[in-house]
């Protein structure tokens, strides 16, 4: 069921059952962090493998304290930035969250989301919300309410509905080691406003497997329909017979009907780009096309998440 009741929602949270939640990067799967028993719904859900661990959200920093030992003081400077925001820090966990949450990681991902709808159910639970995005685990993030139920309407009770959700990229994962400040998922804030608060990055690459984030996993938000990167006009050519359909930038490719392709952006923005990526994938996923071409876009800025979302479509 779809619906706007906070109230619900806090009602079904507090009985340890699941609410899909809005924030402004993606939709959640919503349960409460400190239950096993919910936890353990979650990954069920969504099919997810119980080495990928999960986020939990909560509404305030005095709130993240309960559930971690230290906070770097790097990471306080990001969190003062962009907290509530697009932003997970990677953190030393305490005992009180399950080490089903982490995968057995010593360290808890937390995040503020940066959604009234979101903070204000957050800020009446006595409990951090564990929520990954609300997708059958390996497909392709959601972005309305909508988006949820057709996947997995029937699996749970409540789908708190926020709107079209405004960046409409997952968060960007941050983590601390030494000195060192890693980019562990490329998200919502773009890596060079990382850095102009606390210095150069190491940014972790496009990689198969990376036990620290399994979200790294090379073929993940992916569509159903065959999907291809490269130059439209040449795959265009190059697959003419076939039925296709193209994710632009900025550009209309006139050899293909207006409704098989989905142009990002035309006026060039990065951020209205990252707001349509995901619901154009769904969108000419539901076609029932041969192929889905799609171009990246200029490596800077959400450019660079952009490409990311679109690389691991393509493995
Ligand atoms: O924007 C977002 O982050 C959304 C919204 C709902 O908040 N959530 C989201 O969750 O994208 P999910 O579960 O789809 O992706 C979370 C990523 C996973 O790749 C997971 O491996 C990584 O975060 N992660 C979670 N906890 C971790 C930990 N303790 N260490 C390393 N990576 C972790
Ligand atoms: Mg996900």
């Amino acid at each position: 069921m779809i619906g706007k009741d906070i109230k619900k929602a806090i009602e079904i949270l507090n009985n340890e059952q699941l609410v899909a939640i809005p924030t402004e990067t993606v939709y959640g799967l919503g349960g409460n962090a400190l239950s096993t028993k919910a936890v353990t719904e979650i990954f069920k859900a969504k099919n997810r493998p119980s080495f990928d661990p999960l986020i939990i959200h909560t509404d305030s920093l005095e709130k993240v304290r309960k559930y971690v030992e230290t906070i770097p003081e790097k990471a306080m400077l990001l969190a003062r930035e962009f907290m509530p925001g697009s932003l997970t820090l990677l953190l030393p966990k305490k005992d009180i969250i399950p080490d089903l949450v982490t995968s057995g990681s010593s360290l808890v991902a937390v995040r503020l989301p940066k959604h009234s709808m979101a903070l204000e159910l957050l800020s009446e639970l006595d409990f951090p919300l564990a929520a990954p995005s609300a997708n059958p685990f390996g497909y392709i993030s959601p972005t309305t309410a909508q988006h949820v139920s057709n996947q997995l309407g029937k699996k749970i009770p409540y789908i708190l509905d926020g709107g079209s959700c405004e960046v409409g990229l997952e968060s960007t994962i941050v983590g601390f080691e030494g000195d060192e400040v890693i980019i562990f998922r490329k998200g919502g804030i773009a890596v060079e406003r990382i850095e102009a608060v606390i210095g150069s990055v190491k940014v972790l690459t496009h990689s198969t497997s990376n036990p620290k984030a399994p979200g790294q996993l090379k073929s993940h938000y992916a569509p159903r329909t065959t999907f291809k990167i490269g130059n439209p006009t040449m795959l265009l050519d190059q697959y003419k017979r076939k039925n296709v359909g193209v994710i632009s930038f900025t550009k209309n490719y006139e050899q293909v009907p207006s409704e098989k392709q989905i142009i990002l952006s035309e006026s060039g923005d990065f951020s209205e780009a990252a707001r349509n990526l995901f619901a154009g994938m769904r969108y000419l996923d539901g076609l029932d096309l041969d192929l889905i071409i799609a171009e990246l876009l200029p490596e800077r800025d959400l450019g660079r998440a952009i490409n990311d979302r679109l690389k691991r479509a393509a493995a």
